[in-house]
Parts: structure tokens; C-alpha cells; sequence
């Protein structure tokens, strides 16, 4: 069967995570598995908790009706509600559950968020080394990955990344504890992106309201960049309150997949 071009093209540069699992596991086999250490995929080195696994049991062997039917597309309200009311309670933002969407996975919900806020052409920010998959994340979507260096430290750098920031900006990702770094991003850092975030977007508000103190990147916009630079100059998730790090960026979890 004919493929895509696009898939073609994917499977030629697919997941080197993988290969290096796959890799692994022929040497495992090779030299014996107490001879290799496997740092590819995150797979936990301990075995589910007994109460997991009982829980599991439960819900697979239930006769409650409907209970292995469709669910809505964001998943069950009360399970949103219960995560709402996790993430309000871990970082002090007004989340409610129609913020949250249940996905499989952080890969399901990068593509859910990138789907939903890129037009063909509109960039995302991508602060390298980076995870593998991300290129693959943004071309899904018709999006452009503008990569942009971390320093020394491989902490983020702000100065370069207001420099990447262009009216076709919409999500920055951010990935704290990194993979592939390991490098925790401290508070300090995702308030100072945070900051810089807001400053350029409220220049950016006011000049859309008051073209005449344009700067002329911004007399240059397009209305299309026009329109979008009244939004955030990233990915927000969910209802945009009040500022915050979480909910300035496209944010994904680490673990070594
Ligand atoms: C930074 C990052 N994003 C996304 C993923 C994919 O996560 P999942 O397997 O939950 O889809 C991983 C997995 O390791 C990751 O490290």
C-alpha cells in the first residue's frame, strides 16, 4: 500500500529512543541482562504496587454496565474534577475541571494541545537538547519548530528565547525535570519567562489598541499575527487566569520514552 510522503519520511527518522531500546534488548540477550543498564525508555525498575494492580483487577473484571463503553472525549467529569482540584491545590491556579483533558499519555496531550492551537506555518519554540519526539510533535500539526539553545547549565535562556518570539509564536515547550538534561528548571526561572511572557504581551495588547505607539515589528504584522498576538504569545492551557508558568506554556512531563 502507498504511503504519505510525510510517513515515509517519519518512519526513515523514527524514534531513536526506540532503536536504542531495541538495541538494548538484543544486547540483554546477548550478554545477559544483569550485564546492561538500560537507560532508554522510562520504564520503572520496580514492579506496580499490589494495590494497583487489586484496583486494576477491579475495574477490568466489573459487570457494572456501561463501565467498559465509550466515555466523553476529555474523559469523565468527575475524574476531571479530581485532577482540577489536584493541579489547584500544587500550584495555587484557579483550575476547574474544563480545563483539564484526559489523554493517554503526555505524547496524547502535547499532539491534543498543538492540534488544537496551530495554523499551518505557526511556530513553536523548542529549547534543545530536546526530547526526540517534539519535531515529530509540531510537524503532526502543519507547525515549525524554532529551536532555540539552552545555556551552559542547559537552563532556558530567556533573553534568547524573547528573541525567537515572532507573531506566528504559539507555544513554547518546556520540560522540567528534562529529558534528556535531567535538569530541574527552578522557580525563579519560570518566573522570569513567565515575566518576560507578559511584558511582551502586554506591549503587544496595547499596541494592537493603539497602533500609533506600533514598534515596527509590529506595524509589520500581518492581521492575521495581529490577531494572534492579541492572545498569548504561547500555548495556554486551558482558560488563561491568572499568570502563571503552568499555564503559560505547553508543558510535558519527563520520563525516558
Ligand atoms: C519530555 C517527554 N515528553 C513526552 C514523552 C512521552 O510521554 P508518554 O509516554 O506519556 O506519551 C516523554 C516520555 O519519555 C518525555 O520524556
Amino acid at each position: 500500500m502507498r504511503i504519505s510522503r510525510s510517513i515515509e519520511d517519519q518512519l526513515k527518522n523514527a524514534s531513536w529512543i526506540r532503536r536504542m531500546f531495541e538495541e538494548g534488548a538484543r544486547l540483554k540477550k546477548e550478554r545477559g541482562a544483569e550485564n546492561v543498564y538500560d537507560f532508554t525508555l522510562g520504564n520503572p525498575d520496580v514492579e506496580p504496587p499490589a494495590e494497583v494492580l487489586d484496583a486494576l483487577r477491579r475495574v477490568v473484571s466489573s459487570a457494572r454496565p456501561g463501565s467498559h463503553g465509550y466515555m466523553p472525549n476529555p474523559g469523565y467529569p468527575h475524574v476531571r474534577e479530581r485532577i482540577a482540584e489536584l493541579l489547584r491545590r500544587e500550584t495555587g491556579v484557579d483550575f476547574v475541571a474544563d480545563d483539564v483533558f484526559m489523554t493517554v499519555g503526555s505524547s496524547g496531550a502535547c499532539n491534543v494541545i498543538l492540534k488544537s492551537i496551530l495554523d499551518p506555518g505557526d511556530e513553536v519554540i523548542v529549547l534543545m537538547p530536546c526530547f526526540s519526539e517534539y519535531p515529530f510533535y509540531v510537524t503532526n500539526h502543519a507547525g515549525r519548530m524554532v529551536t532555540v539553545e539552552t545555556g551552559a547549565d542547559f537552563l532556558p535562556d530567556i533573553d534568547a528565547i524573547r528573541a525567537a518570539i515572532t507573531p506566528r509564536t504559539r507555544a513554547i515547550f518546556l520540560n522540567t525535570p528534562n529529558n534528556p538534561t535531567g535538569r530541574v528548571y527552578p522557580e525563579s526561572t519560570l518566573r522570569d519567562l513567565a515575566a518576560m511572557l507578559d511584558t511582551l504581551e502586554s506591549r503587544r495588547s496595547s499596541s494592537a489598541t493603539n497602533p500609533t505607539s506600533a514598534s515596527s515589528s509590529t506595524a509589520a504584522r500581518s492581521p492575521r499575527s495581529r490577531r494572534s498576538s492579541a492572545t498569548a504569545p504561547c500555548a495556554t492551557l486551558g482558560r488563561s487566569r491568572k499568570a502563571s508558568p503552568a499555564s503559560a506554556s505547553v508543558t510535558s512531563r519527563s520520563r525516558h520514552t
